[in-house]
């Protein structure tokens, strides 16, 4: 991120005083804030809001009518979030005490540089989703520990709940068919983890096109990267896709994640076609197992971080990020590893994060039980895998609060809204220019 330091400048500053592209220096403020509901769908999956399930709503649905045409009374997210939240067809696996709804307050603005969001929403939690699972030495072998809510061990007690908080923002630039009308919910399919019917590996290792696409689950897809969109075995070629994709008929999605991108002041970057990719180059965070000795990469540096492991009674009590080129050393299998000895799942890795999935800044802080995330990401990107910000430019997005330890559909979502950037069109959030 570069700094403008020009004195000069800051005479005429309307909302920004000193420092340009420093989003913490801008006056929030004066920037009008939109709440946007956000509410638990559930398993709302593309084909179950296509099926007569869906009262009365398949055939417009299908056409490609908005969801808010009918969804426009005041509170529905939140008669939608309560109900979908506790057991009913849609929640075979309810989470206990779960709340349906969250409202998430966003304010944008941009300057000649970078685009910048500034998203606060309240966690059910009474404290930060700072915590991530982790791998744990069993005596013999290390094994992942800790769960998000949906997952069965943690249900039946015998896991804890653990995963970070996040926040997404799915968005589309005009060119997704009916992205405008039905937003997210166009990447959510029967057969995806913890959806309705879900795809077994057996079923995914047997299907040609997940093997074309390297993939062992199946996750977010839009429709036109499948023959038949209610059917995720009938994915596109690889040529297919590529075209579909050069001709911008993909989603951009950033994740800010407060285990694995926060702590470097980091939101992921990533695109929906045929499955939820990431952006090319090194993301924020990387996978500490290696798969040939089944052991941890690293652990920590015991002279940094005061031990060369964490122990479950540490959990949410300190920062027990492991940061390549900070507290990380390589693993040493004959450091006296004992049972109950653990490791993060992943490492972050600041030094290395590049190329387009080094794209966007984000700094989130947790204080008397809200978030404050602010996002910066630079306009007129030229990534091949980014929805470019543009002044005038009009965008669809959509966005998500995974709260309280879960994940996959465990979040809260909204529909569609647009964003515009000095767009002569009237938008619902309209980013304010700093001069
Ligand atoms: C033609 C009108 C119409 C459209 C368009 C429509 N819905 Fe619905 N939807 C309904 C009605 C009617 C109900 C049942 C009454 C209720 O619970 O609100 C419903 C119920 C739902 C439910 C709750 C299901 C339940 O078990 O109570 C969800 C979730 C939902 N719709 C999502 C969507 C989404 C997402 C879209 C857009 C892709 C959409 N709807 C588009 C009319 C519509």
């Amino acid at each position: 991120m570069k700094l403008k330091t020009s004195i000069l400048c800051a005479a005429t500053f309307a909302v920004m005083p000193a420092l340009a592209a420093d989003p913490a220096k801008i006056n929030w403020p004066k920037v009008p804030v939109v709440k946007v509901p956000l509410f638990y769908p559930g398993q709302s999956t593309y084909e179950w809001l296509r099926s007569a399930e869906h009262k009365g709503a398949s055939k417009e649905v299908i056409r490609g009518d908005a969801c808010t045409t009918c969804h426009d009374e005041e509170d529905n997210e939140k008669d939608l979030g309560a109900k979908l939240v506790k057991a009913n067809p849609l929640e075979p696996m309810p989470v206990r005490a779960k709340n349906g709804f969250v409202e998430l307050q966003v304010q944008a603005a941009y300057d000649a540089e970078n685009a910048y969001f500034r998203f606060q929403w309240k966690t059910q939690a009474p404290e930060p989703g700072t915590e991530y699972p982790y791998y744990r030495f069993d005596g013999k072998e290390w094994k992942a520990w800790g769960a998000p809510r949906l997952d069965a061990p943690i249900q039946q007690g015998k896991q804890p709940a653990i995963y970070e908080d996040r926040l997404s923002m799915m968005i589309d630039d005009g060119k997704v068919p009916m992205f405008a009308q039905q937003g997210c919910w166009l990447t959510c399919h029967d057969g995806e983890r913890d959806s309705r019917k879900v795809a077994t590996k057996d079923e995914v290792a047997a299907n040609e096109a997940m093997k074309a696409y390297g993939k062992a689950d199946v996750r977010k897809y839009l429709p036109a990267s499948r023959n038949d969109p209610s059917d995720w075995k009938t994915g596109k070629s690889l040529d297919e896709l590529a075209k579909i994709k050069a001709e911008g008929g993909f989603a951009d999605l950033i994740q800010w994640r407060a285990n694995r991108s926060n702590p470097i002041n980091m939101a992921d970057d990533g695109w929906v076609l045929h499955w939820r990719n990431f952006d090319a180059g090194k993301n924020p965070f990387a996978s500490n197992m290696d798969d040939k000795t089944k052991q941890p990469k690293y652990m920590f540096d015991a002279a940094k971080f005061g031990s060369k492991e964490v122990t479950a009674n540490q959990l949410r009590r300190q920062a027990n990020y492991l940061v390549k080129g900070g507290n990380a050393v390589p693993f040493d299998p004959n450091a006296g590893w004992k049972e109950g000895d653990m490791v993060p799942r992943y490492y972050l890795q600041p030094g290395d994060v590049t190329g387009s999935a080094a794209d966007n800044k984000a700094v989130g802080v947790w204080k008397d039980g809200t978030w404050t995330v602010l996002l910066t990401r630079p306009l007129n990107l030229a990534n091949d895998d980014d929805k470019a910000f543009k002044e005038g430019g009009v965008y669809s997005v959509g966005f998500a609060v995974h709260d309280d330890s879960i994940t996959t559909r465990g979040h809260h979502v909204s529909w569609v809204r647009t964003v515009g950037f000095g767009a002569k069109a009237k938008t619902d959030i309209q980013a304010v220019k700093l001069k």
